[in-house]
């Protein structure tokens, strides 16, 4: 899909569809010249009440008068109110409507809307995103594509007027950062059997290969044992897969990196506290951490970000057998600190808790983490927020803005010490679960200690790392989370943006 920028009305625009941004309440003047040219239709549908502009409105109207054939209308609501987030939802609606359709080249004018403290280049950015992510597709394992629908082939983005400079390059970093994102969906998408932590090593590896300046370590088994990492060995033990501690280091300047650390769980059954079987084969996703922190990097290398990232995915298959670590064992972890372990599918603490603290080893400027961590996540703030917790004032006042932007919006949620109470063990330092309070806020508590004195943000994508059903731009299944978010947290600390 190509996007180009043209100065351009929607009298003369070309392609199959023209998409047109409608506001709430009110007509522009070149809106009711368009309406005419339509016949009125427009204006007789808002006043039968089909079409208000409201965010989420469409009307598809065919449109034989003009060089485009059918025109869609795409509600934004009022324009005082619009955020970036509502422009890029607008774009991946007209993105779907044309992709439905067949219709291959669309002309919009979604890019020329104006969003308060927003430059016309991150519009640009956000209309590029709208399109390239509303339309993905995971088809590796039909044999046949399902609907046939042709991918879009060229997005012009109409200017009324002349566009400022630059905002081609600003719809190419929209495609470069949509490209890791959709490489993320790909990830999560797989079968674990085909996903295994083995896969997702060579995964990491070929993306570094085709990159400069990014290198990754893998750690085996033996390499865990020789660091004293009692978490993730003992929550592989129950696999035939092996675990693996995946370090990826995308170097684009020297100094203290920033080190970003990925729960990669590449199936959880639970272990010996086995899930229910009814949806355990959505536990697939539960690596989706881990494919974040790589697409991540991925994009900050394509993008030459000047920073330092160390990525640290700690890789393990969660599996009940004879082998298996059991309710009651205690693990030590590679800080020394013991685990008493009542219930196996609290697993992904167990791992981080080995990668965090090697993270902090790394003496990073801040450690941010994300994890599929709780179910209780749904049940805190729902599947529109990431759950938010950590040591850094500065990093999560910075990830809020940056959720807002990014529409990957985060939700901090507390972390006092009268929590700590409840992971409190009879026999080792904690123990991996609480009772049923605060399930979201006790995998923060737990995980704390491990980040020493780094500071540090984790990130419970437990609820929006997957979508039931289709969102504006996420279609339906995995959303590849948190790499937007992640990329518009480092560029504002560099001065990007
Ligand atoms: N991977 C799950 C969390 C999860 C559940 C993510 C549902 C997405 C959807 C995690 O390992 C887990 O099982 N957590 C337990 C923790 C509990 C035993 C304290 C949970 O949430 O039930
Ligand atoms: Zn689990
Ligand atoms: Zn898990």
């Amino acid at each position: 899909m190509k996007v180009q920028i043209v100065r351009g009305s929607y009298e003369t625009a070309r392609g199959d569809l023209l998409a047109v941004a409608l506001p709430e309440n009110r007509l522009s003047a070149p809106l009711r010249k368009l309406d005419r040219r339509l016949g009125r239709l427009l204006s007789a549908a808002i006043r039968r009440k089909e079409i208000a502009g409201k965010p989420g409105d469409t009307l598809y109207l065919s449109a034989p008068d003009l060089p485009v054939k059918h025109v869609l209308f795409v509600g934004i609501g009022k324009p005082e109110d619009l955020t970036l987030d509502r422009v890029r939802q607008a774009a991946g609606r007209a993105a779907r409507a044309a992709r439905d359709r067949g219709l291959t080249r669309v002309s919009t004018d979604i890019a020329d809307l104006k969003v308060k403290e927003t430059s016309p280049a991150e519009i640009v950015q956000a209309v590029a995103e709208g399109f390239h992510l509303s339309t993905y597709r995971f088809e590796k394992y039909k044999s046949k594509s399902k609907n046939g629908k042709p991918p879009l082939d060229l997005v012009t983005l109409l200017f009324s007027k002349t566009p400022p400079r630059g905002l081609a390059g600003a719809a190419e970093r929209g495609r470069t950062i949509s490209r890791a994102v959709l490489w993320a969906r790909d990830l999560i998408s797989h079968p674990s059997s085909d996903m295994t932590p083995r896969d997702m090593a060579a995964q990491a590896r070929s993306m570094a290969r085709r990159r400069g300046k990014v290198a990754v370590r893998v750690l085996g088994r033996d390499a865990l044992r020789r660091l004293k990492m009692g978490g993730i060995l003992g929550v592989g033990r129950g696999s035939d897969e092996p675990p693996c501690l995946i370090v990826a280091e995308y170097r684009g300047r020297k100094g203290k990196p920033v080190a970003l650390v990925g729960k990669t769980v590449t199936f959880d059954t639970g272990g010996i506290s086995i899930k229910p079987s009814a949806g355990m084969d959505q536990m697939k996703d539960d690596m989706s951490g881990g494919a974040a922190v790589l697409a991540t990097i991925q994009a900050a290398a394509d993008l030459r970000l000047p920073v330092r990232l160390i990525g640290i995915l700690p890789a393990v298959e969660n599996m009940p057998s004879g082998k298996a670590y059991k309710p009651g064992d205690v693990l030590k972890t590679m800080s020394g600190r013991t685990i008493e372990v009542l219930n196996t599918d609290a697993e992904g603490r167990l791992i981080l808790a080995d990668a965090l603290h090697y993270a902090a080893t790394l003496k990073p400027d801040l450690i941010v983490d994300v994890a599929t961590l709780t179910g209780a996540c749904s049940v805190a703030v729902g599947n529109r927020a990431i759950a938010m917790m950590g040591t850094s004032r500065e990093a999560m006042d910075a990830l809020k803005e940056a959720g807002d932007r990014t529409g990957e919006r985060v939700w901090e949620l507390p972390l006092w010490e009268e929590y700590e109470d409840l992971i409190k063990s009879d026999i080792a330092d904690c123990k991996n679960i609480g009772d049923r309070s605060a399930g979201t806020i006790v995998g923060g508590i737990f995980l704390k200690p491990f980040a020493g004195k780094v500071p540090w943000v984790h990130l419970d994508i437990a609820s929006t790392a997957w979508t039931e059903k289709d969102l504006p731009y996420i279609p339906k299944g995995s959303a590849g989370i948190a790499v937007r978010l992640l990329l518009s947290f480092l560029e504002k600390r560099l001065g990007r943006r």
